[in-house]
């Protein structure tokens, strides 16, 4: 069992910075915890990657923050490409995928690894892995950076989780909310108020 890659469960609420108040409730995830465990979570990847032709792909965009913290920390030589993928509501359940950005390196025989910022529905990572088993990598692997399993609505789960969350509307450190507040550099829950517009 590779402890590094046991997801560490979120309970409890920490001190929100001044400068953020009027915006962000509570505090789920603090910067410090956010990098011991981003730090934790690249030590697993390298130890499994080492010696394979390794191919991080990111989707855009909630993954910039948690990518560049993850990748700095990567002791292994790999390559790096992004997809752009958009989900949207049609009506309340049905959601289609729409790909805004496509690959632009051959994973034919890669070891591949899709790192997304939170598993939620599952929709999302579901439609990735569909398309990306079609480029016949030799291996595709998942590493999501939160975890909201209440939500789930398709068989997935992710081989890399940073955190496990309660069912709760998060933003910061890459996640949005309208496409606002992921320059937070912690994950934290906005006052509801802020979602009446
Ligand atoms: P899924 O397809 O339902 O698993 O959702 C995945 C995508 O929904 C993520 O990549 C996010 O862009 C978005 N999402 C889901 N939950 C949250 C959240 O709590 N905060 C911000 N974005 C979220
Ligand atoms: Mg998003």
């Amino acid at each position: 069992m590779n402890l590094l890659a046991q997801p560490r469960h979120v309970t409890e609420a920490n001190a929100v910075p001044a400068r953020w108040r009027a915006d962000v409730r509570a505090v789920l995830i603090t910067e410090a915890q956010l990098k011991v465990r981003v730090n934790e979570l690249a030590r697993a990847v390298t130890r499994d990657y080492v010696g394979k032709d390794l191919i991080v792909v990111a989707l855009l965009t909630g993954t910039v923050l948690f990518l560049a913290d993850l990748l700095r920390h990567l002791a292994i030589p790999l390559r790096l490409d992004f997809m752009g993928v958009s989900s949207y509501r049609e009506g309340s359940t049905a959601r289609d995928l729409v790909f805004t950005k496509e690959l632009r390196l051959e994973l034919d025989g890669r070891d591949v690894l899709v790192v997304d910022d939170i598993l939620d529905t599952g929709r999302t990572l579901r439609g990735v892995l569909a398309k990306l088993r079609q480029l016949e990598p030799r291996s595709v692997k998942t590493c999501v950076l939160l975890d909201k399993p209440a939500r789930r609505l398709e068989p997935v789960t992710a081989d890399y989780i940073g955190f496990v969350i309660p069912d709760l509307f998060v933003v910061g450190y890459g996640l949005d909310y309208a496409e606002r507040y992921r320059n937070l550099p912690f994950v934290g829950v906005l006052r509801p108020e802020l979602y009446q517009t």
